[in-house]
């Protein structure tokens, strides 16, 4: 049997991860691989309080240090819950953004010292990264233009352009710090070629762990 793998999906809003998430889960399905779908901030009851503390209005001043330790309070509860007991089982898991978005969005969005989530990362997850991350990379007009039109904006899409803009070259700048992990799509081609080139880099990573 193929060792359980840990694939995150990253990108702005309205990159399209939901689709990418959909098509990796019926490819690894139809290839007889069990797993499970999950997300973060998110995952277990506590970490779904914590996402809805996060993105809801209520707080709307947090502070940024704040929003950072929610961020990792969730993880730890999702790793220790779902994300560890799934792969000991030898489950896949396929995980809606992880901790490339903190790196992304608090370290390069809201200007926290990467190396201070650095000293979180390796606190909560010890040796825990991903296997395989595929980074959905759309111009940032086009991924707010499509995340718009889908609902009232929670409290990270209601930062301006110029926050986003700083996020995406933040993951263009980790894909690039880790090219054997990362697998950078542009997202903003036609929806056939974004879901071939999906499957081209699930295949071949599935390919290359058999
Ligand atoms: P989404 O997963 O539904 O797109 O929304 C989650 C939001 O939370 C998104 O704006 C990115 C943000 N986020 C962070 O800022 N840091 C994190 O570590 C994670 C997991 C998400």
């Amino acid at each position: 049997m193929t060792r359980a793998a840990f694939i995150t999906v990253e990108g702005i809003e309205g990159a399209g991860k939901s689709t990418c998430l959909e098509l990796i889960a019926q490819r690894l399905a139809a290839r007889g691989i069990a797993l499970q779908l999950t997300r973060e901030p998110g995952g277990t009851p506590l970490g779904e309080q914590l996402r809805a503390l996060l993105l809801g209005h209520k707080h709307d001043g947090m502070s940024d240090d704040a929003e950072l330790l929610m961020m990792f309070a969730a993880r730890a509860e999702h790793l220790q819950h779902v994300i560890e007991p799934a792969l000991d089982a030898g489950r896949w898991v396929v995980c809606d953004r992880f901790t490339d978005a903190t790196y992304a969005y608090q370290g390069y969005g809201r200007g926290i010292d990467l190396a201070r989530i650095a000293t979180l990362e390796t606190w909560v997850q010890g040796d825990r990264r991903p296997d395989l991350t595929l980074l959905l990379d759309v111009p940032v007009d086009v991924g707010l233009e499509r995340a718009g039109r889908r609902s009232a904006p929670d409290r990270f899409e209601r930062e301006a352009q110029p926050f986003f803009e700083r996020v995406r070259a933040g993951y263009l700048e980790l894909a690039r710090a880790a090219p054997q992990r990362y697998r950078t799509i542009d997202a903003a081609q036609p929806l056939d070629q974004v879901s071939a080139a999906i499957v081209a880099a699930v295949d071949a990573f599935v390919d290359a762990r058999s």
